[in-house]
């Protein structure tokens, strides 16, 4: 496996990205973290918004099942909480096709939050099939497959604390 972004540089990035989401919700923020994925970037996340931060969790299936190729979403596990009124920012790992983030937006969307927004770590632009609108970006990357900060290959390398090329 070769390293495609390195631990230091996930970090930096990942606190950028925080102090941006902090500017943008003075008063507090609602997390909702996509399950699995984004566990890791949740957590770095969060604590480096601080303040008024609360985290609720959603899953939905992925790769593996019907979500890559006919564009289905199914939801596994719902939101433990309301978002009626709140400032959610939904944090997802990784937007690809942007099926899935489209999905969540849309059934997020429908229980009338104040705002949202959605913050991923990475993005493949390259294999975009819907417009979706991502407010907070961390990386751009090429189409490739990448695991490590969260994200796995069959379940594997979640842990890695860097952003890695499997071959
Ligand atoms: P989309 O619906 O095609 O945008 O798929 C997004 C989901 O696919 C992400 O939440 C990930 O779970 C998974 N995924 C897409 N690309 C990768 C990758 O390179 N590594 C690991 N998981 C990925
Ligand atoms: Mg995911």
């Amino acid at each position: 496996m070769q390293t495609l972004i390195a631990a230091e540089a996930v970090q930096s990035r990942v606190r950028e990205l925080a102090d941006e989401i902090r500017r943008d919700h003075p008063d507090g923020v609602h997390l909702v973290g996509v399950l699995k994925g984004a566990f890791v970037f949740l957590a770095d996340l969060a604590r480096a918004i601080g303040g008024d931060v609360s985290i609720d969790f959603i899953a939905v299936s992925s790769y593996g099942n019907a979500a890559s190729s006919s564009g289905q979403v199914q939801l596994l596990k719902d939101l433990g909480a309301p978002i009626q009124g709140r400032d959610v920012v939904i944090v997802e790992d990784i937007v690809d096709t942007g099926v899935t983030l489209t999905y969540l937006q849309d059934i997020l969307r429908a229980r009338a939050p104040r705002r949202l927004r959605t913050a991923c770590l990475l993005s493949k632009p390259s294999r975009r099939k819907v417009d979706v609108t991502v407010e907070y970006i961390g990386f751009s990357i090429e189409d490739q497959f990448v695991v490590g900060y969260g994200l796995d290959h069959g379940e594997r390398y979640r842990a890695l604390p860097h952003i890695a090329i499997v071959d």
